[in-house]
């Protein structure tokens, strides 16, 4: 009684996570999210009619085929903004009943208190078959921060590990005199912004332990006096545009224009999130500030040749701590030159999409035909179309739907899911489809699935996170507006 009711809170609360964000307040499991105040619509130049269609025709046309009303452009533009950052213990709001499933009492707490150095032994082995990583539970139940090691390249952030890979945070200076910022690298939105000196939550109080940019500590602060707002998968911030110096991995960008929050959702201002802001590093056809991101205006500056971003994703079970975001360029450290393949962005909107030929398991293709994939550093997870998730799911055995878009597998499982970019197969480690136990004190029992289920486009998109993006090196072109994938070294 007690596993299945925990479990029932669990999927519950990842459904919340995974459903989307309304523009209406939402009330969820007790948690009512505030609507933020809408800006008015500036941006029609960025999203012109033509894109809007091309992105909104499939959920459309899969609306009327399914009965249901048609979603809004609004929608629409949330779902594809639909992001994913599973919370560490002690966050507020629905996080609270995902919390729960924490409290673990008596031996287990001992044990976890020794479980660092008693996962290198026998945690690290974790392959095939051995179950859910002590060193993942770990950090599931603590959340923080990994540190990454230096850079091993030119232009190079190290990228830190947000608790059991769920997000990938680097630190760049801003302000005069410089502070550090701890910022999520998104390839999946494409706004800079961090908190403000006045920032506020929405849950009431300022925005946490949190590093603030502002006219009092920054000389060279200015703010522009317009607003911006961007909604995410959860968590939602709205402020300033303004304009000052940052230096990302050394190189100086002076009075570069990007946003700070006056208001954030507590998925950004609670204490326990341990980043200051985010930069998005989406095309800026995407950018809700309407603006150059990062790394357009250090190619625009001359700073690097090319708007190139390269992200190596670490996996916290390997205790290599190796994540790096390179920019300008890639790191041929971190690859197999051999295995680099390269093909065309399909998405007009400014997302890093493309072709999916196959996906397969333990070698067995699934048939699917005409997918593409949105290639997002900022979600967690892979979220497939309902039809394509239940197909991966059944190809493995052990694995079960709970009828709501959520599945388990068991943490023992030895599957093999591979997707195809243009013609070379990426293989997802065994590891990375186990994203939680369902029972924290049985790491060979059933596992949450890194696999889950929900429309985010059309019906024929997937949006692939850090579960994939760990098994492959990951670069994404402005100028040539193509992206590459290779095999890791
Ligand atoms: C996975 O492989 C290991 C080692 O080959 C084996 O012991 C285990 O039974 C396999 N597990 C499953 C679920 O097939
Ligand atoms: C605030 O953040 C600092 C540095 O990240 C940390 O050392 C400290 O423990 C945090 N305090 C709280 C109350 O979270
Ligand atoms: C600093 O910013 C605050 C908040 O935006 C504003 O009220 C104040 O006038 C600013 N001070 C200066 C010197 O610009
Ligand atoms: C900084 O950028 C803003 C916005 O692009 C521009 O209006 C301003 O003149 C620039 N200031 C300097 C000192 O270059
Ligand atoms: C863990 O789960 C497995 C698979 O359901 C089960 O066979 C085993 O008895 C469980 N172990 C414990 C200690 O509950």
């Amino acid at each position: 009684m007690q596993l299945g009711f925990t479990f029932s809170l669990l999927l519950a609360s990842l459904l919340v996570l995974l459903s989307g964000v309304e523009a209406a307040p939402t009330k969820r499991s007790g948690l009512v999210t505030l609507p933020l105040k809408r800006i008015t619509q500036t941006r029609s130049d960025l999203h012109p009619q033509l894109l809007q269609q091309h992105i909104n025709r499939g959920l459309k046309r899969y609306a009327r085929m399914t009965g249901r009303d048609e979603p809004s452009a609004l929608e629409l533009r949330a779902n594809l903004h639909k992001r994913l950052y599973i919370p560490a213990e002690g966050r507020p709001g629905p996080r609270r009943v995902n919390s729960k499933r924490f409290n673990r009492h008596g031996s287990k707490g001992t044990q976890a208190a020794t479980s660092a150095s008693s996962a290198t032994s026998t945690g690290s082995a974790a392959g095939s078959g051995a179950g859910f990583s002590e060193i993942d539970l770990e950090a599931e139940d603590n959340g923080g921060l990994t540190d990454a090691n230096p850079p091993t390249a030119a232009n190079s952030l190290g990228l830190d590990i947000e608790a059991y890979d769920v997000g990938y945070i680097a630190t760049v200076q801003m302000g005069t005199p410089p502070q550090d910022f701890k910022l999520l690298m998104d390839s999946g939105s494409a706004d800079l912004w961090v908190g403000g000196e006045q920032c506020q939550s929405t849950e009431g109080g300022n925005c946490g332990n949190h590093t603030f940019l502002g006219n009092q500590s920054s000389s060279s602060f200015v703010d522009l006096g317009s607003q911006f707002q961007v909604t995410y998968g959860s968590g939602a911030v709205q402020g300033d545009i303004v304009t000052d110096n940052i230096n990302v991995a050394g190189l100086a960008l002076n009075n570069h224009t990007f946003g700070v929050a006056t208001v954030e959702t507590d998925d950004f201002a609670d204490d326990s999130v341990p980043f200051d802001g985010l930069m998005g590093l989406a095309q800026s056809t995407l950018s809700e500030q309407g603006v150059l991101t990062p790394v357009e205006s250090l190619a625009q500056a001359g700073l690097i040749s090319d708007a190139i971003t390269s992200f190596k994703i670490s996996r916290l079970a390997d205790q290599k701590n190796d994540g790096e975001v390179t920019f300008g360029g890639l790191d041929p450290t971190k690859f197999d030159a051999a295995t680099l393949t390269t093909f065309n962005n399909v998405n007009t909107e400014g997302f890093w999409e493309g072709a999916m030929s196959t996906v397969s398991v333990n070698g067995q293709d699934l048939g699917l035909q005409g997918r593409t994939a949105i290639l997002d550093t900022g979600t967690t997870l892979i979220i497939a179309p309902d039809a394509d998730a239940a197909a991966v799911h059944q190809a493995i055995p052990g694995a079960q739907s709970d009828g709501q878009g959520g599945f388990t597998l068991p943490c023992t499982t030895n599957a093999s899911v591979a997707l195809t970019f243009s013609g070379q197969q990426f293989a997802i480690d065994t590891r990375d489809l186990l994203f939680s136990p369902v029972d924290p004190t049985n790491l060979t029992g059933d596992c949450v699935s890194g696999i889950s289920s929900g429309q985010i486009g059309a019906a024929t998109e997937w949006l692939v996170g850090d579960v994939f993006l760990k098994n492959a090196y990951f670069s994404t072109d402005v100028g040539k507006n193509q992206i590459s994938l290779a095999k890791l070294v």
